[in-house]
């Protein structure tokens, strides 16, 4: 297949990327404005095996450029991390709405299949039981409103226009190349660097953890065989409170309990998410990796590869926790 991967320089994107030059012998086109969390590096070992465009979604030219000679387009371009959402919502709406919308209409004219990568987070917290693909669409921050948004939009022309459209809505990532804002990433090389711990109100909200190649096989698992108009949850095999996390990442560095920090919660804060997924495993789609085997091979690709985080610790890194925290990192 000839692919045009938006956002294939991130965490998820480069992942699904490697997986299908590697896996499948696809050509990959990546487009990507290689925002703070677009990294070439993420790309280095298949650059020479892919076309690399630099540019952003909602640029209409960069997309028409971009899109010649691909057969479907995967969209993974976004604005991801909720707490930036939350101090400056805007970025979100041009990426992750009007950045959508231009996809589209590049889509449409070409008549090409498109895959939208979307979130848990458009259903909303959920105390008991797990969402399916019926349940209402629920946001609660700006990131997730902005998602749904997308979603919404991405239907809609599947309806006007009968654009061959998928959704595939993925609960929590986490594994090698996830810049170090989100959760597992931050709390692992702050407990390497022995700094603090910044756990969010109680620590007890839950996530349903899915290791990063699992999302990108179910990707592809939708891609292939997903039917048009329809959205299919991608949800991890494993739940877990946030502070039970921090405490297997203090393990598994060997640091004390102690470094943990309660710190002031996020407004709005969803309490649990959780993913029903028989639709796609329907489709023949399994998570192959468990929560507690992943997280040990994630503490181990960030101790190993101190290369791929240090520029971004030592940089704009430094200032962004700074402004987040309060307070300076100690490494
Ligand atoms: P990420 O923040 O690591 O990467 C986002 C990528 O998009 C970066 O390479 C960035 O440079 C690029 N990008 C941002 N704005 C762009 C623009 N305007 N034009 C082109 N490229 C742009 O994100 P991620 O965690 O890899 O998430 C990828 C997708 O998966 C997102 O759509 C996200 O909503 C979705 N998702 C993420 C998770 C998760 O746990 N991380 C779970 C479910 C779904
Ligand atoms: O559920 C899928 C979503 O997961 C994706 O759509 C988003 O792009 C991705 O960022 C992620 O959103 P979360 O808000 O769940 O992830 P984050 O890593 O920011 O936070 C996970 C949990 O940990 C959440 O309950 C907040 C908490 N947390 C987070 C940070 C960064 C802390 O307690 N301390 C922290 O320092």
């Amino acid at each position: 297949m000839r692919l045009l991967v938006c956002g294939g320089a991130g965490f998820i994107g480069s992942t699904f990327a490697r997986l299908r030059v590697r896996e499948h012998g696809d050509e990959v086109t990546v487009l990507d404005k290689l925002t703070y969390a677009g990294r070439r590096e993420n790309l280095e070992d298949i650059i020479e095996e892919i076309r690399f465009v630099h540019g952003a979604i909602e640029d209409a030219q960069a997309v028409a450029d971009a899109v010649r000679e691909c057969d479907a387009i995967v969209n993974f371009a976004a604005e991801t991390h909720v707490d930036r959402s939350i101090a400056d919502p805007e970025g979100f709406i041009v990426t992750n709405m009007q950045g959508t919308h231009v996809l589209l209409e590049a889509a449409r004219v070409k008549e090409l299949r498109y895959l939208q990568v979307s979130t848990d987070e458009v259903y909303g917290s959920i105390a008991e039981g797990a969402f399916t693909e019926q349940s209402p669409l629920q946001p609660s921050s700006p990131y997730s409103a902005t998602k749904t948004g997308a979603d919404l939009l991405v239907s809609s022309y599947f309806h006007t226009y009968g654009l061959p459209t998928l959704i595939c809505r993925g609960s929590n990532n986490y594994g090698p190349n996830q810049y170090p804002e989100k959760l597992i990433p931050l709390m692992i090389l702050n407990a390497l660097a022995g700094d603090r711990l910044p756990v969010y109100g109680d620590g007890r909200n839950v996530r349903n953890w899915l290791y990063v190649e699992d999302f990108g096989r179910g990707i592809g698992h939708v891609l292939a065989h997903g039917v048009p108009g329809e959205a299919y949850n991608c949800g991890g095999p494993d739940e877990c409170e946030n502070l039970e996390v921090v405490r297997r990442v203090l393990e598994l560095t060997g640091r004390e309990d102690s470094l943990i920090e309660f710190v002031t919660d996020r407004p709005g804060h969803d309490r649990r998410y959780s993913l029903a997924s028989g639709k796609l495993r329907g489709l023949g789609w399994e998570p192959r990796m468990r929560f507690e085997q992943g997280l040990e091979r994630t503490v181990e690709w960030y101790r190993d590869n101190a290369w791929w985080w240090e520029p971004i610790r030592s940089g704009a890194y430094r200032s962004y926790y700074q402004r987040q925290y309060g307070r300076a990192l100690k490494t």
